[in-house]
């Protein structure tokens, strides 16, 4: 599966999705509900592909390598998009008192001094998990930083200079192999990604990178005492790149894959890309521009309310296709977003949504574009969260935030706030969305949107988009 990566001419990639869609139609005449690579989600159904058609529950993915008990599954779960959601762990909660592996203090409580002796200490100690599926990622300032900090409000009394807590959500850990960045600033990137699309090159980074992550994984959220064997790390490794997972089936709409529609997960291992496809800043090696149609999956279903306007599964189809006609086509006037707008000089950007989520039919930046869109701007701050004011050495001017993004890893002023796009398929079984959990559903993705570029979309706009959102 890794030849996608490599550059093909658009005739292949046709014909490569063409076999595709026959193969998958005939193998998944009769759909199998019980199949363990399908699980059941809020808008339909979710499907992991691997080669061997199994989930090789022996990896060591799935095993203690630490010394808390925990393994890369205790976040990473399939049923939940390979992240954790706030109801399921609610529900691990109930099952064990609060004392399944994933609260642990290091990284799963408010705190690490927080007081767990009951239950219901825990209960509140475990409250970011409980509450938002957030994990406390802990950051020293980075040395050298352009700015320092000046002040922290911190609701539970911990974080100082020598450790920022910084409540994000696990990224999934599937659909690895069209990663650009790795983790939500990017920090595990062992090598910038970039052009010339040898696809060689570009495997060793990203396995490199993936060994670094997992590595740090069993060290810091696992708790080990040494890192794992090499051999250890290249098969986690292994096992997260050959997973390919997005939504296959719709309550709605039926089979993503049917009647010319292009989604579920074995299309998308056919999926052409490479490092730099469709840049919108014009870094295509191809040369060529970007095409803002970036999702194309359900083009087949533009016209299916058409004979059938009352047939509600045509017209959920309808729906979706006008959701991706929305997503490819609503003009944007993109302001204020620091590692776009001050990058190219232009305070406007006439663009769309896939003006960031570049990457077709995969939804995140083609190359790393960390940019920042104020999800963790001060405004937007809810009581739980931590607030952090940072002032800058030079200028002595002031901002808060509730984390400083990839500032923490350059220490430059202007990467405060910024974050990466993560990719975007089988988001209907991962909510809550955003590096901090902070849109609760894919409306309120769509309603952050509407607000923070002034789009005025109508109800009608919304609710297709998010039918949109919910088949990826
Ligand atoms: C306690 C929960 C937890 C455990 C256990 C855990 N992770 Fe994660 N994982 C996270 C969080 C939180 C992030 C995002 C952190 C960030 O970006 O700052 C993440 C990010 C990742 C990413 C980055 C994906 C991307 O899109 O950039 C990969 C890959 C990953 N984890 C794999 C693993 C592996 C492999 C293990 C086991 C060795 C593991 N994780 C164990 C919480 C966890
Ligand atoms: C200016 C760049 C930009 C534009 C335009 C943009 N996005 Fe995003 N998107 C991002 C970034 C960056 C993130 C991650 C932000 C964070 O968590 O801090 C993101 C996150 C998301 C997520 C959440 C994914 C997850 O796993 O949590 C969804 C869904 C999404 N965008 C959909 C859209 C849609 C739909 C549009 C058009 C209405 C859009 N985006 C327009 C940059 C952009």
């Amino acid at each position: 599966m890794f030849n996608h990566r490599t550059f093909r001419s658009a005739a292949t990639v046709t014909v490569l999705l063409l076999a595709a869609a026959g193969a998958t139609q005939a193998q998944q005449a009769a759909p199998s509900r019980s199949d363990a690579l399908t699980t059941a989600d809020v808008s339909g159904w979710l499907q992991t592909s691997t080669p061997s058609g199994r989930i090789d529950r022996n990896n060591p993915f799935f095993q203690s390598l630490g010394s808390n008990g925990r393994s890369c599954n205790s976040c990473h779960r399939q049923a939940e998009g390979w992240t954790i959601t706030p109801d399921e762990l609610r529900q691990r909660f109930a099952r064990s008192d609060g004392l399944d592996p994933v609260f642990a203090l290091v990284d799963g409580a408010v705190s690490p001094r927080a007081d767990v002796s009951t239950v219901y200490a825990r209960r509140s100690a475990y409250a970011m998990l409980l509450n938002r599926g957030l994990v406390r990622v802990g950051m020293p300032m980075p040395a050298n930083a352009e700015f320092r900090l000046s002040a922290v409000d911190d609701p539970y009394g911990y974080a100082s200079a020598r450790e920022l807590s910084l409540f994000r959500r696990p990224l999934p850990a599937t659909n690895l192999v069209w990663l650009t960045a790795v983790m939500w600033d990017g920090r595990e990137t062992f090598a910038p990604f970039k052009p010339p699309m040898d696809a060689g090159i570009d495997l060793q980074d990203l396995r490199s990178s993936l060994a670094s992550q997992a590595r740090d994984a069993v060290l810091g959220h696992e708790q080990a005492a040494s890192a794992p064997d090499e051999a250890t790390i290249g098969r986690i490794v292994e096992f997260e790149l050959h997973m390919v997972t997005a939504q296959v089936d719709d309550y709605r709409a039926g089979r993503l894959n049917e009647d010319d529609a292009m989604g579920g997960p074995d299309i998308l291992t056919q999926q052409r890309f490479w490092v730099g496809i469709n840049d919108t800043l014009g870094n295509d090696p191809t040369g060529d521009a970007f095409d803002a149609r970036v999702m194309r999956l359900f083009d087949g279903w533009s016209d299916a309310a058409a004979p059938f306007r009352r047939d509600p599964r045509s017209r959920a189809r309808a729906a979706i296709a006008r959701g991706e006609q929305l997503f490819d086509t609503m003009p944007i006037a993109i302001r204020g977003v620091a590692g776009l707008n001050d990058v190219t000089g232009k305070p406007v950007i006439h663009g769309s949504c896939g003006s960031c989520h570049n990457a077709p039919n995969i939804g995140n930046h083609s190359m790393a574009l960390p940019v920042d869109i104020g999800i963790a701007a001060a405004s937007r701050r809810t009581p739980d969260m931590p607030l952090y004011t940072l002032t800058n050495n030079a200028t002595g001017q002031s901002v808060q935030t509730t984390d400083p993004g990839l500032a923490m890893r350059t220490g430059k002023w202007a990467d405060i706030g910024k974050f990466k796009g993560p990719i975007l398929r089988g988001l209907a079984a991962r909510a809550p969305y955003f590096h901090n959990g902070s849109a609760a559903t894919l409306r309120d993705v769509v309603d952050f949107y509407d607000t923070r570029f002034q789009i005025r979309m109508n109800a009608q706009q919304k609710s297709d988009l998010v039918a949109f959102l919910s088949a990826l």
